[in-house]
């Protein structure tokens, strides 16, 4: 009998631990294995359209103020956005628009963190805003169509309907891996392009692909501040592991969120991201993690 009566207490008080742990904090979530609570951030406040679709996200990171590319309104003639906000003070927020005639449906930006220039890229070529001063110039390209923008040292582009990557250097154009559809794309440290198609999710370089994953659905691309690649779909968030032998490289899941429109990372390399218009800050936390 009382060996009965301490196996029950036993189960009793494991179960209550267990419940105890789980409660500890209904809004964090595990990230390759840390607890991270989920804290918002703010609400953008933009023009946008019923069904909120934020395609891009990134800081200017000396000035703290986070770029977004939204679809606007649907009775705005632009299909495309650039909005910003300053994540210290959301009273700097605006929306820039193309250049008339020109560039308009602004859909994607780079940019150059040292020089402080955001590369705006639009139907008609690309831009350049200065922030410094929010004036918007012709910058090049003008008249292709222009669908991914990144920076690192140069100006690297991917024209709607085309293949590869080209990099500005100068007056000079170079296409990358230009056997390859590219719809958008990032460049790492050792130059190599991670890139998604209609066909799934690549690494490459030169004269190599290889493909990740046939789930052409990811939604974007971002590297962190240690120059790590992370791609994200309706389930969450996926690490992209470079191996030196391009054929050896993989995608691991890290993070189970669902809904993240986009997502980059601050100054102190958290992941900021959206749902819908929010905007969210992962902050590691010693608390134990709801879902183990
Ligand atoms: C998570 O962040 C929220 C604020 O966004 C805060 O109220 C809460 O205490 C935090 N929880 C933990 C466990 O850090
Ligand atoms: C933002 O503007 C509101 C209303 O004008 C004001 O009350 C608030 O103090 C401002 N915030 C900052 C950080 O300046
Ligand atoms: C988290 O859980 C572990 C194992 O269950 C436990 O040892 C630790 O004390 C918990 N941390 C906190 C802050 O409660």
């Amino acid at each position: 009998m009382m060996m009965i009566l301490l196996a029950l207490l036993a189960v009793a008080s494991a179960a209550r631990i267990e419940i105890e742990v789980a409660a500890e904090c209904a809004s964090c979530v595990l990230f390759d294995k840390i607890c991270y609570n989920v804290t918002h951030l703010l609400d953008l406040q933009a023009p946008f359209r019923n069904k909120i679709v934020i395609h891009k996200i990134d800081l200017l990171r000396y000035e703290n103020r986070l770029f977004y590319s939204f679809e606007p309104t649907i009775d705005d003639e632009e299909y495309y956005k650039i909005g910003f906000v300053n994540l210290d003070d959301q009273n700097i927020s605006g929306v820039i628009n193309g250049v008339p005639k020109l560039v308009v449906n602004i859909g994607t930006f780079a940019i150059d963190q040292e020089n402080r220039r955001v590369y705006l890229g639009g139907d008609g070529g690309i831009v350049l805003l200065d922030a410094k001063t929010n004036i918007v110039v012709p910058y090049s390209s003008l008249g292709d169509d222009i669908r991914s923008l990144f920076y690192k040292h140069y100006v690297y582009f991917v024209r709607f309907d085309d293949r590869g990557v080209i990099v500005k250097k100068g007056d000079y154009f170079k296409t990358l891996l230009e056997y390859m559809p590219v719809k958008t794309f990032v460049v790492n440290k050792n130059d190599v392009i991670v890139f998604l198609n209609s066909y799934g999710l690549y690494v490459g370089k030169d004269a190599i692909t290889h493909r990740l994953s046939i789930n052409a659905f990811f939604r974007g691309l971002t590297i962190d501040l240690d120059g790590e690649v992370y791609t994200w779909w309706i389930d969450g968030i996926y690490r992209v592991v470079i191996d030196k032998n391009l054929y050896r490289s993989k995608i691991v899941k890290v993070a189970h969120l669902t809904s993240i429109g986009a997502m980059t990372f601050d100054n102190e390399n958290n992941i900021i991201f959206t749902m819908d218009k929010s905007v969210y800050r992962l902050t590691e936390t010693k608390y134990n993690c709801t879902i183990i």
